[in-house]
């Protein structure tokens, strides 16, 4: 009897213990779970319920005296775009390959967004997913790829780079740089340059698209999905397409490299916006979306925030594709490729995922019922679940 108590009693005092320790844990990590739970949860209540973001024409739009474009930073073009430009091609939307009318009918012009240093990136892609004269002669469609860039930022190894990039460039005639830093926290000013550079030098592409340099394109299956649109009662109208972020909180950690402070950012929550890896828009939101950045403070430097505010303001709200990867990768196999439309992360496997997707032999071998049990394998379970949604595996 004794002895019992006694037990009880130790078994007790562990108990106490354990949950003094556990309290203990959760207020020293109670930043960390502030800004993961708390954080999300206010952000998710104020999407979901209130979803009023009427703030974001009156708090983000700039009178025209202080305009950020004409602050003197020097544009040649006119006011166009925010810095002038080093490298550029005026006449890439225009230019003629053979039989020239339908070329000049751009169904995609695709802007890779690069860093001057990239130079292996860009040439993968050029040989890969971004050969333009493979879709005109595989595809039957007139596509335009450039990369878009500022300057190297660091200032000791400026010129080298430069004199790289005009060589590169003139081999291939497919670099866009403006004058500005390249760096993070100018990615801003880069989606202003795609937006105006578009507007200005190829307004009859039916879609726009923004692409990191180190993710994957699926060409062939993005061009099927683009003819479909243009087929579709909507006619490719009205549309902005990717990975959608819904109810996203701005990271206020100060070590984060996403981290907004409040005065650039009061909010629980921002807007609706696609990941920035790969979104497509069509060509009468691109207008839109041009338009608002002439009026809209560009200080948020987290660009696809950005394109999420001006879309906002002009009334465009995202809508999902199941392939188009966020911040995932995509599982290699032909059930996916039948499918996918881009992939993030592929630095160095482009052209030999290249050759899986799109020359694989593998097509007609297997059937549906097989390639949708193996989707279902490879996103609907937990250690995937950082690529495609389970819910593509049924699409
Ligand atoms: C691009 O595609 C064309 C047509 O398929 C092909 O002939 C050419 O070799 C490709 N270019 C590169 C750099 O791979
Ligand atoms: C952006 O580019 C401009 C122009 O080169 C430069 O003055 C500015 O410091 C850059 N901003 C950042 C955050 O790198
Ligand atoms: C844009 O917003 C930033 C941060 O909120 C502010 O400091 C800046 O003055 C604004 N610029 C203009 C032109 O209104
Ligand atoms: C203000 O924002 C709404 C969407 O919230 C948009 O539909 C409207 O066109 C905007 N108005 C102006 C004047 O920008």
């Amino acid at each position: 009897m004794f002895m019992n108590f006694r037990r009880i009693h130790k078994c007790q005092c562990v108990q106490l213990l354990t949950t003094g320790l556990v309290l203990c844990m959760v207020m020293v990590c109670w930043e960390e779970l502030d800004h993961h739970v708390v954080s999300h949860m206010r952000s998710y209540t104020y999407r979901y319920l209130v979803n009023r973001y009427d703030f974001l024409n009156s708090s983000f739009t700039v009178s025209s005296k202080h305009h950020h474009r004409n602050d003197g930073s020097g544009s040649v073009d006119g006011g166009l775009g925010n810095y002038p430009y080093l490298i550029n091609h005026p006449s890439k939307c225009r230019g003629s390959h053979g039989d020239g009318k339908s070329w000049d009918d751009v169904l995609l012009l695709l802007f890779v967004k690069s860093s001057p240093e990239n130079f292996e990136r860009r040439q993968a892609i050029r040989d890969t997913w971004g050969n333009e004269s493979f879709v005109w002669s595989e595809l039957g469609e007139s596509v335009r790829v450039v990369f878009a860039l500022g300057t190297h930022p660091d200032v000791s190894q400026r010129s080298r780079v430069q004199t790289a990039l005009l060589k590169e460039d003139q081999a291939y005639g497919d670099l866009i740089q403006q004058n500005f830093v390249d760096t993070f926290h100018n990615l801003t000013t880069k989606l202003i340059l795609q937006f105006h550079w578009g507007h200005r030098y190829c307004p009859q592409a039916r879609f726009l698209m923004s692409a990191d340099d180190d993710i994957f394109v699926h060409m062939p299956n993005l061009v099927r999905y683009l003819q479909q649109l243009m087929s579709s009662p909507s006619g490719g109208k009205d549309l902005w397409v990717g990975h959608v972020h819904r109810g996203a909180p701005p990271v206020r950690r100060k070590g984060s490299k996403y981290h907004v402070p409040y005065n650039l950012y009061p909010w629980p929550s921002y807007p609706d916006y696609t990941a920035g890896a790969g979104y497509v828009v069509s060509g009468d939101v691109a207008a839109k979306i041009y338009h608002a950045t002439l009026v809209l403070n560009s200080s948020m430097y987290i660009d696809d925030v950005f394109m999420g505010i001006c879309a906002k303001a002009m009334g465009v709200s995202p809508q999902e594709h199941v392939y188009f990867s966020g911040e995932g990768k995509a599982p290699y196999h032909p059930c996916i490729y039948d499918h996918m439309i881009t992939s993030h992360g592929h630095a160095t496997d482009v052209r030999s995922l290249w050759q899986a997707a799109v020359y694989g032999s593998y097509r007609g071998h297997m059937g549906d019922l097989y390639c949708r049990a193996v989707r279902v394998m490879l996103l609907c379970l937990p250690y995937y679940h950082n690529t495609y949604s389970c819910m593509a595996a049924f699409s």
